[in-house]
Protein backbone atom coordinates (compact mmCIF):
# COMPACT_ATOMS: atom_id res chain seq x y z
CA UNK A 1 0.00 0.00 0.00
CA UNK A 2 1.18 3.65 -0.66
CA UNK A 3 0.58 7.14 1.17
CA UNK A 4 2.15 8.90 -1.69
CA UNK A 5 2.27 8.28 -5.59
CA UNK A 6 4.79 10.24 -6.89
CA UNK A 7 4.21 11.12 -10.85
CA UNK A 8 6.51 12.43 -13.64
CA UNK A 9 6.48 13.14 -16.82
CA UNK A 10 9.50 11.67 -18.40
CA UNK A 11 12.54 10.03 -17.00
CA UNK A 12 14.29 12.88 -17.92
CA UNK A 13 12.18 14.30 -14.86
CA UNK A 14 13.94 11.89 -12.25
CA UNK A 15 16.93 14.11 -11.48
CA UNK A 16 14.45 16.39 -9.73
CA UNK A 17 11.55 14.10 -8.60
CA UNK A 18 13.79 11.62 -7.14
CA UNK A 19 14.66 14.47 -3.69
CA UNK A 20 10.53 14.03 -3.46
CA UNK A 21 10.88 10.35 -2.86
CA UNK A 22 14.30 10.71 -0.87
CA UNK A 23 12.28 13.10 1.32
CA UNK A 24 9.33 10.48 1.80
CA UNK A 25 11.92 7.96 2.54
CA UNK A 26 13.38 10.21 5.28
CA UNK A 27 10.11 10.21 6.79
CA UNK A 28 8.97 6.69 6.18
CA UNK A 29 6.29 7.24 4.20
CA UNK A 30 5.21 4.48 1.86
CA UNK A 31 5.27 5.72 -1.57
CA UNK A 32 5.16 4.72 -4.94
CA UNK A 33 7.36 6.40 -8.39
CA UNK A 34 5.65 5.99 -11.51
CA UNK A 35 6.64 7.26 -15.36
CA UNK A 36 3.57 8.98 -17.32
CA UNK A 37 3.15 11.48 -19.48
CA UNK A 38 0.07 13.57 -19.47
CA UNK A 39 1.03 13.68 -23.58
CA UNK A 40 2.66 10.18 -24.51
CA UNK A 41 0.39 8.40 -22.13
CA UNK A 42 -3.22 9.84 -21.59
CA UNK A 43 -5.33 6.88 -21.03
CA UNK A 44 -2.37 4.68 -18.86
CA UNK A 45 -1.99 8.16 -16.70
CA UNK A 46 -5.90 8.33 -16.31
CA UNK A 47 -6.36 4.31 -15.11
CA UNK A 48 -3.65 4.84 -12.85
CA UNK A 49 -4.97 7.82 -11.41
CA UNK A 50 -8.53 6.28 -11.05
CA UNK A 51 -7.09 3.24 -9.37
CA UNK A 52 -5.24 5.11 -7.05
CA UNK A 53 -7.39 5.62 -3.72
CA UNK A 54 -7.86 1.90 -3.57
CA UNK A 55 -3.95 1.27 -3.78
CA UNK A 56 -4.47 3.89 -0.25
CA UNK A 57 -3.12 6.81 -2.30
CA UNK A 58 -4.25 9.94 -0.09
CA UNK A 59 -1.46 12.73 -2.28
CA UNK A 60 0.25 12.80 -5.44
CA UNK A 61 2.92 14.72 -6.27
CA UNK A 62 3.57 14.85 -9.97
CA UNK A 63 6.46 16.53 -11.77
CA UNK A 64 7.07 17.55 -15.31
CA UNK A 65 8.51 20.21 -17.84
CA UNK A 66 7.56 22.46 -20.74
CA UNK A 67 4.36 21.92 -21.62
CA UNK A 68 3.70 20.83 -17.89
CA UNK A 69 0.63 19.86 -18.44
CA UNK A 70 0.97 16.71 -16.04
CA UNK A 71 -0.14 17.63 -12.55
CA UNK A 72 -3.15 19.41 -14.06
CA UNK A 73 -4.68 16.38 -16.14
CA UNK A 74 -4.01 14.13 -12.79
CA UNK A 75 -6.02 16.86 -11.18
CA UNK A 76 -8.77 16.67 -13.51
CA UNK A 77 -9.29 12.64 -12.97
CA UNK A 78 -9.49 12.83 -8.82
CA UNK A 79 -10.24 14.95 -6.05
CA UNK A 80 -7.13 13.95 -3.99
CA UNK A 81 -4.87 16.69 -3.11
CA UNK A 82 -2.46 16.76 -6.35
CA UNK A 83 1.15 18.71 -5.90
CA UNK A 84 2.90 20.09 -8.78
CA UNK A 85 6.02 20.04 -9.22
CA UNK A 86 7.35 22.48 -12.01
CA UNK A 87 10.53 20.84 -13.83
CA UNK A 88 13.40 23.24 -15.17
CA UNK A 89 13.20 23.23 -18.78
CA UNK A 90 16.27 23.34 -21.48
CA UNK A 91 14.81 26.18 -23.68
CA UNK A 92 13.00 28.28 -21.40
CA UNK A 93 14.27 27.44 -17.57
CA UNK A 94 11.45 26.27 -16.13
CA UNK A 95 9.02 29.71 -16.52
CA UNK A 96 6.99 27.56 -19.26
CA UNK A 97 6.82 24.78 -16.49
CA UNK A 98 5.84 27.03 -13.58
CA UNK A 99 3.28 28.83 -15.70
CA UNK A 100 1.86 25.78 -17.20
CA UNK A 101 1.23 23.79 -13.46
CA UNK A 102 0.23 27.28 -11.52
CA UNK A 103 -2.44 28.64 -14.02
CA UNK A 104 -5.17 26.18 -13.73
CA UNK A 105 -8.83 27.10 -14.20
CA UNK A 106 -11.21 28.25 -10.79
CA UNK A 107 -12.53 24.53 -9.73
CA UNK A 108 -9.73 21.89 -10.46
CA UNK A 109 -6.34 22.96 -8.19
CA UNK A 110 -2.65 22.02 -8.13
CA UNK A 111 -0.67 22.93 -5.17
CA UNK A 112 2.04 24.28 -7.16
CA UNK A 113 5.72 24.20 -5.67
CA UNK A 114 8.91 25.74 -7.35
CA UNK A 115 11.00 25.12 -9.98
CA UNK A 116 12.70 21.60 -9.44
CA UNK A 117 10.72 22.37 -5.61
CA UNK A 118 10.24 18.79 -5.40
CA UNK A 119 11.91 18.32 -1.84
CA UNK A 120 9.13 20.77 -0.63
CA UNK A 121 6.68 19.10 -2.34
CA UNK A 122 7.08 16.05 -0.81
CA UNK A 123 7.54 18.10 2.57
CA UNK A 124 3.95 19.71 1.98
CA UNK A 125 2.76 15.81 1.57
CA UNK A 126 3.86 15.41 4.95
CA UNK A 127 1.61 18.16 6.41
CA UNK A 128 -1.25 17.24 5.13
CA UNK A 129 -0.60 13.69 6.58
CA UNK A 130 0.42 14.98 9.54
CA UNK A 131 -2.83 16.03 9.89
CA UNK A 132 -4.47 12.82 11.28
CA UNK A 133 -1.00 11.26 11.79
CA UNK A 134 0.32 12.48 15.33
CA UNK A 135 3.50 10.67 15.50
CA UNK A 136 4.31 12.42 11.44
CA UNK A 137 3.19 15.61 12.72
CA UNK A 138 5.83 15.25 15.68
CA UNK A 139 8.83 14.29 13.33
CA UNK A 140 7.48 16.99 11.49
CA UNK A 141 8.38 19.52 13.81
CA UNK A 142 11.44 17.78 15.39
CA UNK A 143 12.61 18.37 11.68
CA UNK A 144 11.88 22.15 11.55
CA UNK A 145 13.27 22.43 15.35
CA UNK A 146 16.67 20.75 13.81
CA UNK A 147 16.72 23.10 10.54
CA UNK A 148 16.15 26.23 12.77
CA UNK A 149 18.60 25.08 14.74
CA UNK A 150 21.34 24.21 12.46
CA UNK A 151 20.85 27.65 10.97
CA UNK A 152 21.77 29.51 14.14
CA UNK A 153 24.55 27.07 14.75
CA UNK A 154 25.94 28.95 11.65
CA UNK A 155 29.05 30.22 12.30
CA UNK A 156 31.15 32.53 9.29
C1 LIG B 1 7.71 16.65 -20.25
O1 LIG B 1 8.61 17.02 -21.23
C2 LIG B 1 8.49 15.89 -19.23
O2 LIG B 1 7.93 16.07 -17.97
C3 LIG B 1 9.90 16.43 -19.33
O3 LIG B 1 10.16 17.39 -18.32
C4 LIG B 1 9.90 17.11 -20.69
C5 LIG B 1 10.90 16.48 -21.63
O4 LIG B 1 10.65 15.10 -21.73
P1 LIG B 1 11.64 14.16 -22.55
O5 LIG B 1 11.61 14.64 -23.97
O6 LIG B 1 13.01 14.33 -21.90
O7 LIG B 1 11.11 12.76 -22.37
O8 LIG B 1 6.66 15.86 -20.73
Amino acid sequence: MMKVAVIMGSASDWDVMSQACATLEEFGIPYEKKVLSAHRNPGPLAAYVAAAPDQGCEIIIAGAGGAAHLPGVIAAYTTLPVIGVPVKSKALMGLDSLLSIVQMPSGIPVATMAIDGARNAALYAISILALHNPDLASRLKQFRQQQSDKVLATVL
